[in-house]
């Protein structure tokens, strides 16, 4: 099959170029790939700053969307010709990946390859993130930065979706308003204005904070946090070290939580897919939730596509056909 590979040079170049096929195993399902999706983690695993987990495949893409070649023996549920869409350890930009099957959805009929490729990374981190590790309830109030990634388009959408007040941050005025048309009661341009500020002169703050800032917020996200508030760093884009107000956190009874999802445990994985499909994953069906795509490109224009992520040009995702 072919895949992207990384060159070892200065630019770490992407060259899409054979490389030796899948194997499989028994819980396994061999999907052929038509799209996939690009996330921000590509981008540092391309630098070679996140390594695949182990067993993982070495090439990138945490995501896709595609039709069944094959099943190992112990699977069930799903077919050679089923189209599904699913969470990747690795192995998105390729021809061919083996999946746990218990890691797949299946495509809805009326459903094409693109909107497949778009869901499964993003609604699953907003998923666990907000519902499982921060445990937000109807009727609160959910602060999420980066309101506009992929990421972020998928958390309001559940937020709202969940019967909470949703507030985002963004970088521009076009991001602004994607927010609040997908639900946000309040999005803050963090250019423009403090965030902190801005959510005291609206409200008397929030009861969950989905990070992706790091360092540089961490004292604002803390302030603006509600007695028993949670906070889950998903990523630490301005930095990871800076110092922390524990009296603030104990008087307050924070709970400060770091997640990834990429090294979970097949279990873990497991659990997380099972409860979005039985909460979330009826609403996408319905067209309630819809992922927000910025742009489909070819997979050999795959650095293209890392480029619009890395100039923070895309409202959701871009994604990459690798097959019609
Ligand atoms: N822990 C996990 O399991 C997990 C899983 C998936 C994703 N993530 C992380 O979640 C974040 C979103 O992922 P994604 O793939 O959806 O990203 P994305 O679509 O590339 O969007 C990231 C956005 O973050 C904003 N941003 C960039 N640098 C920033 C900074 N220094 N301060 C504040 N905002 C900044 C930019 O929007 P503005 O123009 O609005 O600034 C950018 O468009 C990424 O950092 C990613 O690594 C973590």
């Amino acid at each position: 099959m072919k895949a992207i590979i990384v060159k070892e040079d200065p630019n770490r170049t992407l060259l899409w170029q054979e490389v030796p096929d899948p194997t499989f195993a028994s819980n396994e399902a061999l999907v052929n790939i038509h799209t996939t999706a690009i996330n921000r983690a590509d981008l540092l695993q391309r630098a070679g700053n996140y390594p695949p987990p182990p067993g993982a495949p070495p090439y990138m893409g945490l995501e896709m969307c595609g039709t069944i070649a094959a099943v190992g023996t112990a699977v069930t549920g799903f077919k050679p010709g089923d189209r599904v869409l699913g969470l990747l350890a690795g192995g998105g930009y390729a021809e061919q990946v083996a999946v746990p099957a218990t890691h797949l959805l299946p495509l809805p009929d009326d459903r094409d390859f693109v909107w497949g490729g778009a869901i499964a990374e993003v609604f699953l981190t907003a998923f666990v993130n907000l519902f499982l590790e921060a445990e937000l309830q109807a009727g609160e109030t959910a602060l999420i930065h980066g309101g506009a990634s992929g990421v972020g388009t998928a958390a309001i959408q559940l937020c709202r979706e969940a019967g909470c007040k949703v507030i985002a941050t963004a970088g521009t005025e076009a991001k602004i308003a994607r927010c609040r048309e997908l639900g946000a009661d309040l999005a803050i341009n963090y250019k423009e204005r403090d965030f902190a500020e801005a959510i005291h002169a609206d409200s008397d703050g929030v009861d969950v904070v989905l990070d992706i800032a790091g360092a540089d917020y961490l004292e604002r996200n803390m302030e603006v946090l509600k007695p028993r508030g949670r906070l889950v760093v998903i990523a630490v884009l301005t930095g990871p070290q800076t110092q922390i107000d524990l009296l603030q956190m104990q008087i307050k009874r924070l709970r400060l939580i770091g997640s990834v999802l990429r090294s979970r445990s097949l279990e873990e994985k497991n659990a997380i897919v099972a409860a979005f499909k039985e909460r979330f994953w009826p609403l996408l069906i319905a067209g309630r939730i819809e992922p927000v795509i910025e742009e489909v490109l070819p997979v050999e224009r795959a650095a293209d596509a890392q480029q619009i992520l890395a100039e923070n040009r895309n409202i959701g995702k871009v994604l990459l056909q690798v097959r019609p």
